[in-house]
């Protein structure tokens, strides 16, 4: 049988939206499950850009009274919604776990113990289950070292040093084979929510995929939450006339993925079984400094305002990972094709229009960082 009616947890919020849109336009009967979390919808409404022809329904992803009559009315399961600040997960130990890794719980028992016809269901996994990416040490080869401690973060000595010889190791591109360190709570439930849900695939016969998703930007994203992704941080303070300010040195790399490309795939993920069974990188492949970018969306919103560098590190962050995007590309024919600059350019252009306008929260997030002692001095 083919995927008719897809449901979209957390479909109501940044990636889940443009999937719905794609797989409206693509002819499938959509249906999402939001929750309207405050910190993401400050209105308490369905965005603007819900999509007219799809099914909105309010709720949470833990309450079995309305999550599980649409798991049976579904095909295919995408499930999305999920807490997703690394910073606040590190006090915020509840909820984090209680949505996250809860609300994966209560689908998965959903699926094994009532008659469903789901044939596929993608979870949202995250960069973050990494940790560390991937390293080759001069002298030891792939080296995989651990998050850095405080004590080297004090040192000011931010590149990793390789756990077997203790030399510095070069950044290479991180594979899903690299061993998985989580460093945040955050992370750790993502990778509940991944293991879990392949677990369970595999065991019931459930085809399952779990994209790892690298740092995704484009329209939608939030620009006022001071707990979301780096590049909408920096343009909300561009916007507002502050300076972008880079913890460390701004030499983390990071791999950043357009919005766009991130759906091509996701689509890819349902309506082929490349990848099933598995975890999948989702990334652009290639590799930015958060100096450089700072600096580009700088440059192209026309800002004379140089990024501020702090100097100092947070103690969850990690130093650099950028995606090896092969298994997306061998199993499911993936290739982003959205450049960073195309990319940001676009983002800069949604956001000087979005009507939410970009409040900049940045200032009260790096207090609550203080305070928690999770800035190192
Ligand atoms: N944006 C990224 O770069 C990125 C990176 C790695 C992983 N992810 C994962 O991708 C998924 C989507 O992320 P996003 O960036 O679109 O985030 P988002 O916050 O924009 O969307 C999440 C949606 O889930 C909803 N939600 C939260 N708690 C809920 C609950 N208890 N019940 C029902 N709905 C609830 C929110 O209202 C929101 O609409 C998440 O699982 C996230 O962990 C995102
Ligand atoms: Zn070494």
């Amino acid at each position: 049988m083919k995927i008719q009616h897809v449901l979209v947890t957390g479909g109501a919020g940044y990636i889940g939206s443009h999937l719905v849109d794609a797989l409206v336009a693509r002819e499938y009967r959509v249906t999402v499950l939001d929750n309207l979390e405050p910190q993401v919808h400050r209105s308490g409404t369905w965005p603007s850009y819900a999509n007219p022809k799809a099914r909105y329904v309010r709720g949470d992803v833990r309450d079995r009274s309305v999550f599980e009559p649409l798991v049976l009315d579904a095909d295919a399961v995408v499930h999305f919604a999920a807490a997703v600040s690394v910073g606040q997960s590190m006090y915020q130990v509840d909820r984090y776990v209680g949505v996250n890794t809860g609300g994966t719980g209560l689908l998965l028992d959903i699926l094994v113990n009532a008659k469903h016809r789901v044939q596929k269901v993608v979870v949202a996994s995250s960069v973050g289950v990494y940790g560390e990416g991937a390293y080759r040490c001069p002298s030891c080869g792939p080296s995989f070292p651990g998050l850095r401690a405080a004590d080297q973060l004090a040192a000011r000595d931010w590149e990793p040093h390789c756990p077997a010889c203790g030399r510095t190791t070069e950044p290479v591109a991180t594979p899903e084979g690299k061993p998985l360190y989580r460093d945040n709570i955050y992370s750790m439930t993502k990778y509940h929510q991944e293991e879990m849900v392949l677990l369970i695939g595999k065991t019931y016969g459930i085809p399952a995929v779990a994209p790892r998703f690298f740092n995704v930007y484009g329209p939608r994203q939030s620009l006022s939450n001071p707990y979301a992704g780096v590049a909408a941080i920096f343009l909300s303070r561009l916007l507002n006339n502050h300076e972008p300010v880079v913890f460390e040195d701004g030499g983390q790399l990071r791999d950043f993925v357009s919005i766009h490309d991130v759906v091509d795939c996701l689509v890819l993920m349902l309506e082929q079984a490349g990848a099933d069974f598995l975890p999948v990188n989702i990334g652009s492949g290639t590799r930015i400094s958060i100096l450089d970018i700072a600096r580009t969306l700088g440059r192209l919103v026309g800002s004379q305002i140089e990024p501020k560098v702090l100097n100092q590190g947070r103690a969850f962050d990690i130093r650099h990972c950028v995606a090896d995007i092969s298994r997306a590309a061998t199993t499911l024919g993936f290739q982003p094709k959205v450049s960073f600059e195309d990319g940001m350019t676009e983002l800069i252009e949604w956001a000087r229009s979005s009507p939410d306008g970009a409040t900049d929260m940045f200032d009260k997030a790096l207090d609550e960082l203080r305070q928690k002692g999770l800035l190192v001095k």
